[in-house]
């Protein structure tokens, strides 16, 4: 019925648009707010990419307006009837993607060699499903005959520019490799050609040059199938920090000291308080304390400086949200566990009052989580430094393109070896092996929010001040920000803990 009434629309406009874009758009009561917003932007081919950006962005920026009005705090952003939320609560850690306990690697040979299998089959596999190819062995490539068009799926082992100015990769499955030539010329393929890194794991529709070469016709990734955003049934909020730093002289403690009292019902009007009371899961993305001997001459940038009482800090004010909230806590870099990625949970030794919390339960990272149904992906991001420094067109100040450019490739690590370290485990835990409806990233200090195909990406805020090290490279941070995310109607609200704007240069 929606969807008549959204083409009608969309025709009195003089604009056109997609099946996929409309049906997103079939399921948010404000479907023309979207619409007008894309029309205003010049895009009357209204694409399924452009809808998704903008059910966030429209909703974050509604939410600024009434909370400049009233300061007082956060309003509901729908009238939900009287409706609470369950009090049963459902989640699953999803521990089959999680390093803890499982970290067998020797870094042998052997180690490398399985990484590199498991993470070439199973993206294979999705390439494969999701763009209904049928590839050759490369080993094949001699008996074709020139000029013949086919598939192949493959990782990349090698990449440069030619003398002409095209680029060559060197395409490689598990028996053979073969030269791969993306013409300059091919404009459609410049998007992929600048994103291609090594060890990313492709499909190509290519035509035969000779024994040995191919040239690229079409580029697939693993990718992402289009789907709608999920909506649970339940009156549920989720909320997220991260990267708290306790510890550092830059920790935010009266900003955080605030979100305590907020996300206990002390401060705000009633109707604000009823809604906070919705919150029951809060995730928590890493740098939970700021370490030791993490950079050089940290030791003078903190207040404390001890390890062991960085840690009963951060517990103790953990321990102050309230027990009905689910608390999931992942690793950073600045966590007291190995700096390469897969990370494992903090462990019991440095936290042992978190261990006996019933609602707080550690992860590694990345990590897994279904809170109400949600597939939920936690990883800090570490290794996004990489992709920031390798791939043009990402900015730090809009955090969640980045992680959509993951999820594409549907792999947390961009590239072995060239910027941060992995562990060659057995098993690839990097890659994104199912579709998760939530992703929450900590790391950039910077938040940011998207949606892409069907996943909310939620790049979380930091409670540390800027650092002399994020003003040598120009990076301003965004602190004390909160975002609430409403599983039923897929808003996002942001609650701001320090009034005054970050320092700009
Ligand atoms: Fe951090």
């Amino acid at each position: 019925m929606r969807e008549k009434e959204i083409l009608g629309f969309v025709g009195e406009k003089r604009a056109f648009i997609g099946n996929e874009a409309l049906q997103i758009l079939a399921a948010r009561e404000d479907w023309k707010e979207i619409i007008e917003e894309c029309i205003k932007e010049n895009e009357f081919f209204i694409k399924p990419e452009s809808v998704e950006k903008k059910i966030v962005r429209t909703k974050i920026g509604l939410v600024e307006k009434e909370e400049h009005e009233q300061p007082a705090g956060h309003q509901p952003e729908e009238k939900s009837g009287g409706e609470t939320a369950d009090s049963d609560l459902h989640y699953r850690i999803m521990s089959e993607y999680d390093v803890t306990n499982q970290s067998f690697s020797q870094g042998t040979v052997q180690d490398f060699i399985n990484l590199f299998q498991d993470k070439y089959l199973t993206l294979r596999k999705m390439v494969q499903l999701h763009h209904s190819l049928s590839p050759r062995p490369i080993s094949r490539l001699k008996a074709m005959p020139k000029k013949e068009q086919f598939d192949l799926i493959g990782m990349v082992a090698r990449k440069w520019q030619t003398k002409n100015g095209h680029t060559a990769i060197e395409l490689e499955d598990m028996e053979k490799s073969c030269i791969a030539v993306i013409s300059k010329n091919e404009r459609s393929l410049e998007p992929a050609r600048e994103k291609l890194m090594l060890d990313d794991v492709i499909g190509v529709r290519v035509e035969k040059i000779s024994d040995e070469m191919v040239i690229v016709k079409e580029l697939f990734w693993a990718d992402m199938p289009q789907r709608k955003m999920k909506r649970s049934k339940h009156d549920v909020r989720v909320a997220s920090i991260s990267d708290m730093h306790v510890g550092s002289r830059l920790f935010l403690e009266t900003p955080f000291h605030k979100f305590i009292e907020w996300i206990n019902g002390e401060i705000g009007d009633e109707k604000e308080k009823q809604e906070i009371k919705k919150i029951k899961y809060l995730m928590v993305t890493g740098d939970n304390v700021d370490g030791i001997g993490i950079y050089p001459n940290q030791f003078n940038e903190l207040s404390i400086k001890n390890i062991f009482e960085q840690y009963a800090k951060f517990s103790d004010l953990i321990l102050q949200i309230p027990k009905d909230i689910q608390i999931f806590i992942i690793p950073g870099q600045h966590d007291a566990v190995r700096w390469a990625d897969p990370q494992p949970a903090i462990p019991e030794r440095v936290a042992p009052k978190l261990y006996e919390a019933e609602n707080v339960h550690l992860m590694g990272s990345p990590s897994w989580v279904e809170i109400e149904g949600f597939k939920t992906l936690l990883y800090h991001g570490s290794g996004l430094h990489t992709l920031f420094s390798n791939v043009s067109g990402l900015s730090y100040l809009e955090p969640q393109y980045a992680i959509v450019e993951l999820l594409k490739k549907r792999d947390l690590m961009p590239a072995y070896g060239i910027g941060h370290t992995y562990v060659p485990e057995k098993k690839d835990y990097m890659l994104v092996r199912e579709e998760p409806d939530l992703v929450f990233i900590g790391d950039l200090h910077h938040s940011g929010y998207t949606c892409y195909r069907g996943t909310m990406i939620i790049d979380n805020s930091t409670w540390q001040g800027r650092t002399d090290y994020q003003v040598r490279l120009g990076h301003i941070p965004t602190p004390g920000i909160v975002p609430v995310i409403n599983l039923k109607t897929g808003n996002i609200i942001e609650k701001q803990f320090i009034e005054s704007e970050p320092e700009k240069e």
